[in-house]
């Protein structure tokens, strides 16, 4: 999943879309469709551009979408992806190489999309040219210091979203002896620097949290777990695909017992594969106003 200098394979990005969308709390759009300033959209690790995929699907229309992410072996797919997902209501108008284009529903709403190959963090300064800006499976790689900044520049007319933000809980089942052990050492290695500094990791809602306090901004949040069962292929090879990211990044430690880590994941796949495996990642998401 998490390659060398913080980018993330296509196919992990591709696969979780599914899930991310059956997850993703329909709040997020209820709010978005009834806000009044909607004009702009920036959506910072857009990666393939699921968020605005999942935006457009649920008719949340915005002028102007800036797509930003460092990964171009990301971003290059976005004009393609949106081209064989949107239905025909969609008309795009514009040339792929230039990463620029625009997309018409219904001769109605018309939507300019510019994705740009840009560090997150030349942008903390400039989230004030932003309606909406968007963290979608992002919050667990920010540090505080990072956190701290982006709310800094929130103000009366602008919401800060932060979804999919993955809240700690790995639950596996059948459960297995090692599951608490497996889950502390994943837990711990997803709080190191993952470009800014040390990451939250699960503890990002907890120091949100406490930053909104402080500053007495509007906080509302809902569930948007992923709740993955055996039923279908697809189910059952995502619960792989996670298996195989937990494992792989548990090999690379020291701090292992790696009997235990091998005696864990053949019990996991064993499960996975006789399908009686049911996998639950927590999620929450967040929408903050000034
Ligand atoms: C888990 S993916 C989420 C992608 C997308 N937002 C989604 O919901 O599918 C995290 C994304 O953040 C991007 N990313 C990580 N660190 C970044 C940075 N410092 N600057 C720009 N993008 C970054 C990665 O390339 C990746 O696309």
């Amino acid at each position: 999943m998490l390659l060398k200098n913080n980018t993330f394979t296509l196919k992990w990005i591709e696969d979780r879309e599914f899930f991310d969308n059956t997850s993703r709390n329909k709040f997020i759009y209820e709010k978005l469709i009834i806000l009044n300033k909607k004009k702009s959209m920036l959506d910072l690790g857009c990666g393939t551009g699921s968020f605005l995929r999942w935006c457009l699907s649920n008719k949340v229309f915005f002028k102007n979408v800036h797509l930003i992410d460092h990964d171009k072996a990301l971003t290059k797919h976005i004009y393609n992806i949106l081209k064989k997902k949107l239905n025909n209501s969609y008309k795009i108008i514009g040339n792929k190489y230039l990463n620029k284009f625009k997309l018409i529903y219904k001769d109605q709403e018309s939507i300019n999309i510019l994705i740009k190959n840009n560090n997150i963090l030349d942008y903390i300064d400039k989230l004030d040219n932003f309606d909406v800006v968007s963290f979608s499976a992002v919050s667990d790689l920010l540090s505080k210091s990072i956190t701290r900044k982006i709310l800094s520049n929130l103000n009366s007319e602008k919401v800060i979203l932060f979804t999919l933000c993955f809240n700690g809980k790995i639950q596996w089942h059948p459960t297995n002896i090692h599951d608490k052990y497996i889950s502390k050492i994943f837990i711990k290695d997803m709080q190191t620097d993952k470009g800014f500094g040390p990451a939250l990791g699960c503890n990002f809602k907890k120091y949100l949290t406490q930053l909104i306090e402080k500053k007495y901004y509007k906080i509302e949040s809902a569930d948007s777990t992923w709740r993955i069962k055996s039923s279908d292929l697809r189910s059952t090879n995502f619960q792989k695909s996670f298996l195989q990211i937990v494992y792989s990044v548990m090999k690379n430690r020291n701090d292992i017992n790696i009997d235990i880590l091998e005696s864990w994941y053949h019990s996991r796949l064993k499960s996975i594969q006789n399908k009686s495996s049911k996998l639950i990642v927590g999620h929450d998401d967040f929408i903050i106003k000034k």
